[in-house]
């Protein structure tokens, strides 16, 4: 099982095909819809197409007679590329369309907690195109006044992490609670969640974490834990973003979460994984610590990004066999390097509400060779004369290890001089951490 084939070419996919190559014998085929540099360079062969067309990327994957394929990007999988590919005897080390509903549907994520029983689930209405306004404004009205207004609407389907919306941060009265979910229920999916607001402890800054981990039908496999930085600015201000940074600690933990606080996530994800009976692939758990203990805000059926290029470079094993595990239903227990890493995200000037397209990057290798990091590419576009172009997302994700997230801090800002162009990146990643 050596040709494999990788679907994506963000920064999270140029990590996830490092740690493929990573075994002597691999023969990697990219499907990826720009030219990321790095992902080329570690191919053998890449394709440009469109990620979201499963056919197509059946087509491409029998021609170079795929072993197994994995995809990176949450869309694909909505699209059931999996399923295609599984039909045309490909497997995958990634979940097919019913079980990515994990991501993909809120409305099927809380109701499988709520009927298993599983922790960390808010209490939640659900609401249809088919129910009638009059009771809908009935329920809302009812819920903000039980839970004092704190609320969170979540539209039932893929939006980027950019559909929902928290009370007080962007929903501050009963009429902009019913008009939002009206709103989703008329230009969305028909379905939305209003669920109770997670309120972290007054003493921390931020109480969210991601835990990633390898699935394999009830068989998890949990992964160093990170946290990660949404908003645009230094602070926590501005506009939320796909994320500017992220970090994780060396004894692969957080310094927020206690130790029993870590099992309830991963008993949580275990619960998940054994409702869910028949997943496999990545499943990626969004949690918020609150007074009321480890709740859980999302799942994504895949890596995050940046949060894969905090925990991959990390991984002693060889992340190809891991695929082969999850497919094969065998997998084995994994080790992590005891190190901690920090990533910083540069993206275009003015993003994400007015990013500058087109900006020329150059990266200076040999300066950034002097530094304990790694670079990966993120939403670029190489030109034929090898010149990397920004567009309007991400573009660059620096990755600082050390021994410690102070140290390993130190040296992705360091090596964040190594690239020039137009760039924007909060300087606080990891901060007092
Ligand atoms: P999601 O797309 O579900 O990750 O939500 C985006 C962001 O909204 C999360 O990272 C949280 O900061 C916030 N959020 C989502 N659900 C809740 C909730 N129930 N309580 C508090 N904040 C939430
Ligand atoms: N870092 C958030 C995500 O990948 O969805």
């Amino acid at each position: 099982m050596n040709r494999i084939l990788l679907v994506g070419n963000g920064a999270r996919e140029h990590a996830i095909c490092e740690a493929l190559v990573k075994a002597d014998d691999i023969n990697l085929f990219a499907f990826m819809n720009k030219i990321n540099p790095g992902i080329r360079k570690l191919s053998k062969e890449y394709y440009i197409g469109d990620l979201n067309d499963p056919e197509e990327i059946v087509k491409y994957a029998k021609t170079v007679k795929a072993d197994f394929a994995v995809i990176g990007p949450e869309t694909p999988l909505s699209k059931g590329v999996v399923d295609k590919l599984e039909d045309a005897e490909i497997p995958c080390a990634s979940p097919n369309r019913e079980m990515s509903r994990i991501e993909w549907s809120k409305v099927f994520t809380r109701n499988l907690m709520r009927e298993n029983n599983i922790p960390g689930c808010p209490e939640f209405l659900v609401f249809s195109d088919k129910d009638d306004k009059k009771s809908i404004e009935q329920a809302i009205c009812g819920f903000l006044k039980d839970h004092n207004n704190q609320v969170a609407i979540k539209p039932d389907y893929l939006t980027g992490g950019k559909g929902v919306k928290v009370w007080s941060d962007h929903l501050n009265s009963t009429e902009e609670v019913i008009n939002y979910v009206n709103e989703v229920l008329t230009h969305g999916n028909k379905t939305v969640v209003l669920e109770e607001k997670f309120i972290k402890p007054t003493t921390l800054r931020n109480s969210e974490f991601t835990l990633q981990a390898m699935v394999s039908g009830t068989n998890i496999i949990p992964m160093p834990l990170v946290q990660d930085f949404k908003r645009a600015y230094n602070d926590d201000k501005g506009p939320n973003t796909g994320s500017m940074g992220s970090y994780s600690c060396a004894d692969h933990k957080l310094p927020f979460l206690s130790d029993n606080e870590y099992d309830k996530a991963i008993a949580i994800m275990e619960k998940t994984a054994k409702a869910l009976e028949q997943y496999k692939g990545i499943l990626y758990g969004q949690f918020m610590l609150t007074d009321n203990g480890v709740q859980l805000i999302e799942y994504n059926s895949r890596f995050g990004d940046p949060e894969a290029m905090n925990v991959l470079p990390l991984l002693q094993d060889d992340f190809s066999k891991c695929c082969e595990e999850m497919i094969d239903n065998r997998l084995s227990k994994k080790t992590w390097l005891k190190e901690a890493s920090v990533c910083v995200y540069l993206t275009p000037r003015g993003y994400p509400t007015q990013p500058e397209a087109n900006k020329e990057l150059i990266v200076n290798t040999a300066k950034l060779n002097v530094y304990n990091c790694k670079l990966y590419y993120a939403s670029v576009d190489e030109t034929p004369e090898g010149k990397i172009l920004t567009t309007s997302s991400r573009a660059i994700g620096i990755l600082g290890i050390g021994d410690s997230t102070k140290e390993a801090k130190v040296t992705a800002y360091e090596a964040v001089t190594a690239v020039s162009g137009d760039l924007h990146f909060r300087t606080d990643i990891a901060e007092g951490i």
